[in-house]
C-alpha cells in the first residue's frame, strides 16, 4: 500500500499576543508517495514553515501531521529520519566533516553499513556533479554547492518523501534544471513522494500536483482536482 503523509489541519502562529502572525491556516492535504507535488506562493507566504511542519522538524501550533494514520510525532528519531527527509533552503552541514563523510552520515543515522553508505555517498556525489569535492572541507564550497551536496546526502537515504524547500535557489539554470531532473528521475525509479516548494515557474510545472500558499491558507492549482479525479 502506498506510504501517505496527511497534514489535518495545521495551523502555525509565530509570536504573542498582538504581534501572533498566522502562517500557516488549517492546512489539510494528504501527500502520496509516487507522485510530484509543488508549492508556490511569494516570499513570506510560509513555504519553508510548511516544509518543516510536514518533515517533522517542526510542530503546528494547532492540528496534526499523520504518516499511515499514526501522529508523526510518535515515530522514532530514526525513523523519522529513514521515511520523510527534507533539504532545507539554507544548507546545512557539520563543518567538522568532509563532503563525503557529511553525506556517509545520514545513511549511517538510518542504520545503513559503512560500506552500503559510502558506496550510495559516492554514486550521489557523482550525481549532483560533485564526486571531485569528496575529500573537501565544506567550508571550501560555494553556496550552490552546498545546495548540491545536500540533495545527494537527502537522496542516499532512500526516503519514502523527500521535501526540498527551493532547491534551485542558488543555483544557475543549467546546473538547476539537472537537479530537478536528478530529483524526478529519483522519484520515478524509487517511487517516493515528492514534494519542492520553488518560486521558479519551469520547476513549478514539472510537478504533477500544483499549490500555492495564500495567506496562510493552501490553495490547489485547478488542474489539481481534475488529476485527483475530483472533477
Ligand atoms: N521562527 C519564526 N518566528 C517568527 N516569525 C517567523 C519565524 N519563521 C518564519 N516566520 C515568519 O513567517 C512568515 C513565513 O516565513 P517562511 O520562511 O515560511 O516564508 P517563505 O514562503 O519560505 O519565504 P521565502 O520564499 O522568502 O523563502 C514570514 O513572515 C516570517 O517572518
Ligand atoms: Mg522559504
Amino acid at each position: 500500500m502506498a506510504f501517505k503523509l496527511k497534514l489535518h489541519e495545521v495551523n502555525k502562529l509565530f509570536g504573542s499576543g498582538s504581534l501572533k502572525k498566522s502562517v500557516v491556516d488549517k492546512v489539510t492535504i494528504t501527500f502520496e508517495e509516487g507522485r510530484t507535488y509543488a508549492l508556490k506562493g511569494a516570499s513570506g507566504s510560509g513555504k519553508s514553515t510548511l516544509m518543516h511542519i510536514i518533515a517533522g522538524l517542526d510542530t503546528p501550533t494547532t492540528g496534526t501531521v499523520f504518516l499511515q494514520n499514526k501522529d508523526f510525532s510518535l515515530y522514532s528519531s530514526q525513523d523519522r529520519a529513514r521515511l520523510v527527509v527534507l533539504v532545507t533552503q539554507v544548507p546545512f552541514l557539520i563543518k567538522e566533516l568532509t563532503v563525503l563523510e557529511n553525506i556517509t552520515l545520514a545513511g549511517l543515522v538510518i542504520g545503513m553499513s559503512k560500506v552500503e553508505a559510502q558506496e550510495r555517498a559516492l554514486f550521489y556525489l557523482a550525481a549532483v556533479g560533485l564526486f571531485d569535492t569528496q575529500a573537501w572541507n565544506v567550508g571550501a564550497l560555494s553556496g550552490g554547492q552546498r545546495q548540491r551536496i545536500c540533495i545527494a546526502r537527502a537522496l542516499v537515504v532512500k526516503p519514502k518523501f523527500l521535501c526540498a524547500d527551493e532547491p534551485t535557489g542558488a543555483l544557475d539554470e543549467k546546473t538547476g534544471s539537472a537537479i530537478i531532473q536528478l530529483l524526478l528521475d529519483h522519484q520515478k525509479n524509487e517511487g517516493m513522494g515528492l514534494i519542492i516548494s520553488s518560486h521558479n515557474p519551469s520547476v513549478v510545472e514539472q510537478m504533477e500536483l500544483v499549490f500555492a500558499l495564500k495567506d496562510g491558507i493552501l490553495v490547489p492549482h485547478k488542474t489539481v482536482l481534475t488529476k485527483l479525479g475530483i472533477l
